[in-house]
């Protein structure tokens, strides 16, 4: 039995989350009847916690790819990148994505985790390099230094004044040192000085790898990313990305000018050990990448929602973790509380996120609000109304709390 005692706080957290409310990491969506709405609990609700930023699910040339794929070259490939699941729809995403962030090249993965594992433990030999993460980093980016074996070293988030202290102190027997930031970070919206840390590292002769997982189709003029909003697109060594977000399917990939990125296919474990994305999957992913390149409109009516839903909630009094982003996350003081909001928002229709520590990067507990293109006016509508309700009646959700 000793090997499920470590589940007992899970069980007693699971207990008194489902004795206060509904429990908000056992939602299903039963039915989902649109890019931004699903039936949960019985009741039309509107999503505003998954991270369908550029409103892509629904997307028909996307949805026609997908089927065409399916029907010419089956369910799965069977077999993995590198060994026996390599089709020409793998490589010719690899190419458009090359293209569309003029990089010269791009290794495809089963997903943005994997692909993260990939690139870090495919680059580092843990005898002589180190990395140095973003302390507010997304787990796949810590589990992918476990898994390289290498020393870490964590800086604090978003301070390049603290990153180029690690790097001076850095004991000089590491021949290799690689920099890991996220362009947007997922919990509180807030975004990295890229530019910044792309001098520190460099002058460091550290490499720099950014994960744009989440601003990936939604920075930046094109749409490239918060490398390109901060204009160093073609300094940055690295590139991760998720085809989970704004791309509306799965899947992940690495970037890269440096030649050496194909040897990735070799040494990444990631990429040669697990089944590649399916036909379907990587059909849709290049549909809708070619959709949000030739329609910029798309990226441009998310800012807009993303903006108008910004303003209404700092009017509420709420508060706001960072400024206007595709996620706007409220924060509440302790985890009672932002289940409490939680379930209130989504009695009112309206399905957020909850993120409790240790999961947050401080000690608040938050309720985070994740943005689409695809929200319409009456979606806006229905999400400022239960917000509003909500400042009403949780004050320690306000700024004067
Ligand atoms: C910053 C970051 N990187 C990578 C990932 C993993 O992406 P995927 O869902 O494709 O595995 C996530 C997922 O949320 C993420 O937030």
């Amino acid at each position: 039995m000793s090997l499920f005692d470590k589940f007992e706080k899970t069980a007693a957290l699971y207990n008194q989350l489902s004795e206060m409310g509904k429990n908000p990491f056992t939602v299903v969506m039963e039915e989902v009847l649109g890019p931004t709405r699903a039936m949960i609990k019985g009741r039309e609700t509107v999503l505003a916690g998954t991270h369908n930023y550029l409103g892509q699910t629904f997307e028909p040339k996307a949805i026609a790819a997908a089927k065409e794929a399916l029907d010419n070259e089956g369910t799965g490939t069977t077999g993995s990148r590198f060994a026996n699941g390599t089709f020409a729809g793998h490589k010719r995403l690899e190419r458009d994505i090359a293209d569309f962030l003029g990089m010269k090249h791009c290794v495809v993965f089963s997903t943005g985790y994997v692909a993260n594992l990939g690139a870090i433990a495919g680059l580092i030999d843990p005898s002589e390099d180190a990395v140095l993460v973003d302390a507010d980093c997304h787990a796949c980016i810590y589990d992918a230094c476990s898994l390289s074996g290498a020393e870490t070293i964590r800086f604090r988030h978003n301070d390049p004044d603290s990153l180029d202290k690690r790097l001076s102190r850095l004991d000089p027997k590491f021949k290799g040192k690689l920099v890991c930031i996220e362009g947007m970070y997922s919990m509180y919206g807030d975004t990295a000085p890229v530019k910044e840390f792309v001098e520190v590292a460099h002058r460091h002769g550290a490499m720099l790898l950014v994960d744009e997982a989440h601003s990936f189709g939604v920075y930046g003029k094109t749409g490239k990313g918060v490398a390109e909003a901060e204009g160093v697109m073609d300094k940055i060594d690295f590139y991760t990305g998720t085809f989970s977000k704004a791309l509306a399917a799965i899947g992940g990939f690495v970037a890269s000018n440096h030649p050496q990125a194909e040897y990735l296919r070799f040494s990444s474990r990631p990429y040669k050990f697990t089944a590649s994305p399916s036909p379907a999957t990587i059909a849709s992913a290049g549909a809708a990448l070619k959709n949000i390149k030739e329609t910029p409109a798309i990226r441009e009516a998310l800012w807009a929602n993303a903006e108008r839903l910004h303003a209404a909630l700092t009017q509420f009094g709420l508060r706001l973790a960072s400024g206007p982003a595709p996620v706007i996350s409220v924060l509440l003081p302790t985890k009672e509380e932002a289940f409490a909001a939680w379930n209130f928002l989504l009695d009112q229709g309206v399905y957020v996120n909850m993120a409790i520590p240790p999961g947050t990067p401080g000690k608040d507990s938050l309720l985070r609000l994740a943005v689409s293109s695809a929200h319409t006016g009456d979606d806006i509508d229905q999400l400022v109304a239960a917000y509003g309700a909500m400042a009403e009646a949780f004050q320690a959700a306000r700024v004067t709390a």
